[in-house]
């Protein structure tokens, strides 16, 4: 290897570095200099987290190799544009305006909006958008308005318009709950100093080994003949090849399923594949050596033989009748689940008034957080095995890889890296488990391991793509009268949390209407595409993508307003839902009431402002999603009264970016208020399995409800302990002169709350909350390209008193962009192009509207935590649907096949000119419903 030493002036200070001029990057240069604050998460110049500002221009420093690098270049980065105590406007604003949720990203748009701002200090909105769609500033969390505003915030004290304190949040009195108190990891996100995964990389003791996965991407499907590792033993630096044969546990990956009428259990997933290559993404071996490179090169020569099987991509094939079995031991459809309501809806469709059918599918779709998948591991002092990575899980993860790799799960510690967001992937043990797997093989030095992007992509769990037929029908007078479904989910080779999935799909289909005849029908069925897992708006979305099209479909066969269509059958006190049971609560009219206006103003904006070539429409859909995981869910926290008069709060309330942070800070303030503590009183221990109780998955929209009960629980525990016989509170040295403990466990459980869902009928009542809400789409087409934008987005939701304004706002504006890339863009379904985050469909600047409205109606709850609710899965739940119909509304095609793309639409408008419909054929789900509705009929479990 040939160095070189450049010297620069970074952050303008004349510094030295030595690097290797042709392999490295700028991105790596500045990063081992010690400056992590500038982030890489794509690594090939598609999202912009890396930008500094090198000789006064943005560059995206991971695409500049070191060559490249003039002597005496002016480099800027995070780290030299403000401090903690001294930030630069952009961070204040930043932090202000809800712009950092995962904050990954926040560095990349903090830098490329100080270019923009030297050269033009007084942008219009569309010019910072068009500078961040130009320099690919990507930000999957926020839905980039909150970060426009608070470039233009930024501006304004820039242009001397403004003091810094303008742009600073205002504490009123000494409130925090219900505020817009910004998230306290935001100073160190803005900063740069917030270290992630890959951070620690540079940060591990001397002696830290590094990973590499082999990943042979050669088959979707085939036997494993032959591993040869020995080539690669024998390289340069490797210390050890782990292969399947070196797991001392079961080499299983456990995420239990435990729905009666699946004979599968949730322990199919190898942890490292042994006799089958399931799908693309399996790993079949990880080198171990002294340097990444080392790793990396050694991981190429890993020679593993194969014979091919038949690869079965989507749920039709796999379910066809010559398709042979994925798992031998079942077939590949492996769980049902019916709904029955009412009369059978055959015969009620049979005879209604009007009827409408259609078949649909809801993509494989991507999560694509900015930062991929990376992790440390170490044996501690303790003897425990420590895994710090990016668990959504923390205490569920534990117990999904401990048998898995051989070691109690008591000795297996899981900390909760700073997170640049998953959205739902972290939630599966997967990549935890290799390096639990490696650990149990190297005991006296530490271990790192960094995916790239594309092996993440191919590696992590997606969203489980549907196929469904559906028909609805109604009287003469509008009235629903009965809903058909069949629905068939891809899960791809694994069953990872199938069973709660299915519940979702069965729970949220024609919700939240009235509805009095439904036979439903859910299928869940393996393939050879990547596994399905979590994702925002889990299992519900699926559901909307049905029935809030056919809504539409109905509502324009009557010749009936779609939204008063709706309005009439929306769900009023005392009807029940598909399940049999009443809502919670009705806020269904309230939500459409407040819609109307804004629905009748876009509508009449669309038509003024539709042409020739680009046509206007509007689209609304209901949506709304339950809280908690159901029966059973269960949490805990600890509240300790520190010797200063301080409380520290011990959870594992899983922060990705939604905010699990100011989450706690909130409720911990609200629930302790009669101690009159101020914020910085509140000290946050998180997410460490090994020094906090387990709070539960951060999943559901359950965090906030679950350990906002555990709070109150334990703070009334300790105001207790704490409170004199005369009202007023001991201190710390008054508690432990009484020898009165200072610490205690809140805890919060479900058990006895609902009733899951029978596996014959589908009548139960799970949850014991629901948020609510409606969201409408303004879109342009253009009829000569065929290409959609969303232009605008409106949400009415409901998710009772809302706890922190920027959070619950982050997850409307961050819920609902995946929503319009969702029905436009995101798909995993093709492996190359899904390789990239930009060939999977992530979203930039301009492709996010800017007219992006959340009104929120906060009716307080009776059941939940300081009336609060949930929240971050309505915002995903069916925006995807309004974008669709109002494609449709623009310009008559309906989409029935998820994306949206250009193509699609052009064809559809081809077609329409030629009078047709390119209605998808009833898809074959691998039975004929109602054979399957008798068969669960005969034979109940
Ligand atoms: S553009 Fe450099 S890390 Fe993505
Ligand atoms: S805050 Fe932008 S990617 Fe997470």
């Amino acid at each position: 290897m040939s160095l070189r030493k450049t010297t620069v002036f970074l952050n303008g200070v004349k510094r030295n570095i030595i690097c290797d001029p042709e392999k490295d990057t700028l991105a790596t240069a500045i990063r081992r200099m010690g400056l992590t604050g500038t982030k890489v998460g794509c690594g090939v110049g598609q999202c912009g987290s890396c930008s500094i500002i090198l000789n006064g221009e943005i560059v995206r420093s991971c695409t500049r190799r070191m060559k490249n690098i003039a002597e005496n270049s002016q480099i800027e980065t995070i780290e030299g544009i403000g401090t903690a105590s001294n930030l630069h406007p952009l961070q204040q604003a930043f932090m202000t305006y809800g712009s950092v949720q995962c904050g990954f990203c926040s560095p990349g748009f903090i830098m490329s909006a100080k270019a923009l701002l030297d050269q033009n200090v007084n942008p219009t909105r569309e010019e910072v958008r068009a500078w961040f769609q130009k320099h690919r500033n990507v930000c999957r969390c926020t839905g980039y308005k909150p970060i426009v505003d608070a470039v233009m915030a930024a501006a304004k004290v820039l242009r001397g318009e403004a003091i810094m304190e303008d742009i600073a949040f205002k504490m009123e009195g000494n409130q925090v709950y219900g505020t817009a108190l910004p998230r306290p990891t935001a100073l160190a996100k803005v900063t740069g100093l917030c270290d992630y995964g890959d951070d620690l990389k540079y940060k591990m003791p001397e002696d830290t080994l590094h990973l590499a996965i082999v990943q042979p991407r050669v088959s979707s499907h085939a036997k494993i003949l032959n591993i040869d590792t020995a080539q690669a033993e024998a390289m340069t630096g490797v210390v050890k090849v782990v292969t399947a044969k070196d797991i001392k546990g079961l080499n299983r990956v456990i995420v239990p399923l435990d729905h009666p009428r699946s004979i599968m259990k949730g322990l199919e997933r190898p942890l490292l594949a042994d006799k089958k290559i399931f799908r693309y993404g399996d790993v079949v071996a990880v080198v171990v050596a002294e340097t990444e490179e080392q790793a990396r090169e050694a991981a190429k020569m890993v020679k593993v033989e194969i014979e091919p099987l038949p690869e079965y991509m989507n749920v039709l094939d796999a379910v066809a009748p010559d398709a042979i079995r994925i798992h031998e031991e079942t077939p590949n459809t492996y769980l049902k689940q019916p709904v029955l309501k009412g009369a059978l809806a055959s015969d009620v469709i049979d005879e209604s008034f009007c009827a409408v059918e259609g078949s649909f599918y809801s993509s494989r779709e991507a999560h694509l957080s900015v930062e991929g998948d990376t992790m440390q591991g170490y044996w501690d002092e303790d003897g425990n095995l420590v895994i710090q990575c990016k668990s959504q899980a923390i205490g569920f993860n534990r117990l999904g890889i401990a048998y898995g790799i051989g070691i109690d799960p008591e000795k297996l510690r899981i900390i909760e890296n700073p997170t640049g967001a998953s959205f739902g992937w972290a939630a599966s043990p997967g990549s935890f488990a290799l390096m639990g797997a490696c650990l149990m093989e190297i005991k006296d030095r530490p271990l790192t391991l960094t995916m790239s992007y594309e092996e993440h992509m191919h590696f992590s769990g997606k969203r489980a793509p549907a196929y469904s037929n559906a028909r609805l029908a109604c009287d003469e007078k509008g009235k629903l009268t009965a809903l058909e479904f069949d629905v068939a989910m891809d899960r791809g080779p694994y069953t990872e949390y199938s069973g709660h999935i299915m519940e979702k799909v069965m729970r949220f289909m024609g919700w939240p209407y009235n509805i009095p005849n439904v036979t439903g029908l859910g299928r869940i069925a393996f393939t050879n595409h990547c596994f399905a897992t979590a994702y925002r708006g889990f299992g519900c979305l699926q559901a909307y993508t049905t029935s809030e099209a056919i809504m539409d479909m109905l509502a324009e066969k009557m010749g009936m307003d779609p939204f008063e269509f709706r309005y009439q059958n929306i769900a009023r006190d005392g009807q029940t839902n598909i399940n049999g049971y009443p809502f919670k609560e009705y806020p269904m009219e309230e939500i459409m009431d407040t819609l109307r206006p804004i629905y009748q103003g876009a509508l009449a904006k669309a038509k003024a402002e539709s042409t020739d070539t680009v046509k206007r429409g509007v689209g609304i859909a209901m949506g709304g999603f339950n809280v908690t995981l159901g029966p059973g869910d269960h949490a805990e926290v600890a509240l300790e009264l520190n010797p200063d008069g301080t409380i520290t709060h011990y959870n594992t309330w899983e922060d990705q970016g939604q905010g699990g942070d100011i989450g706690t800070l909130s409720v911990t303030h609200e629930a302790l208020k009669p101690l009159g503590l101020t914020a910085d009183q509140i000290r946050l221990c998180m997410n460490d399995s090994h020094r906090c109780p387990d709070t539960g998955i951060a999943a559901g929209s359950r965090s906030h409800f679950m350990a906002g009960y555990a709070t109150i629980d334990a703070a009334n525990k300790l105001m207790n302990a704490m409170r004199k016989p005369e009202g007023t509170f001991r201190t710390y040295s008054e508690m432990a002169a009484e020898d009165i403990p200072t610490k205690y466990l809140g805890v919060y459980d479900t058990t006895g709350t609902g009733t899951p869902l029978d596996p014959n009928t589908g009548v139960g009542d799970p949850t014991q909350a629901y948020m609510y809400g409606a969201f409408l789409a303004e879109v342009e087409v253009n009829v000569e390209t065929g290409k959609a934008m969303c232009v605008g987005m409106t949400s009415v939701g409901d998710v009772g008193k809302i706890g922190n304004i920027l959070a619950v706002e982050g997850q409307a504006y961050g819920g609902l962009s995946h929503s319009i890339s969702f029905a436009l863009k995101t798909n995993y379904d093709d492996l190359k192009k899904g390789s990239t985050m930009a060939g999977a469909g992530i979203p930039y600047c301009q492709e996010i509207p800017d007219k992006f409205d959340n009104i929120f109606l906060e009716n307080p709850r009776k059941v939940g935590p300081f009336g609060s609710s949930g929240c971050s899965e309505l915002y995903q739940s069916s925006g995807h649907v309004a974008v669709i119909n109002a494609i449709y509304n623009a310009v008559g095609v309906r989409i029935y096949e998820l994306p949206a793309t250009p193509e699609k639409i052009k064809a559809g408008l081809e077609a329409k000119a030629r009078g047709e419909d390119l209605k998808p054929k009833k898809y074959f789900l691998g039975s004929d419903l109602y054979d399957e509705i008798e068969e669960i009929n005969t034979n109940p479990v």
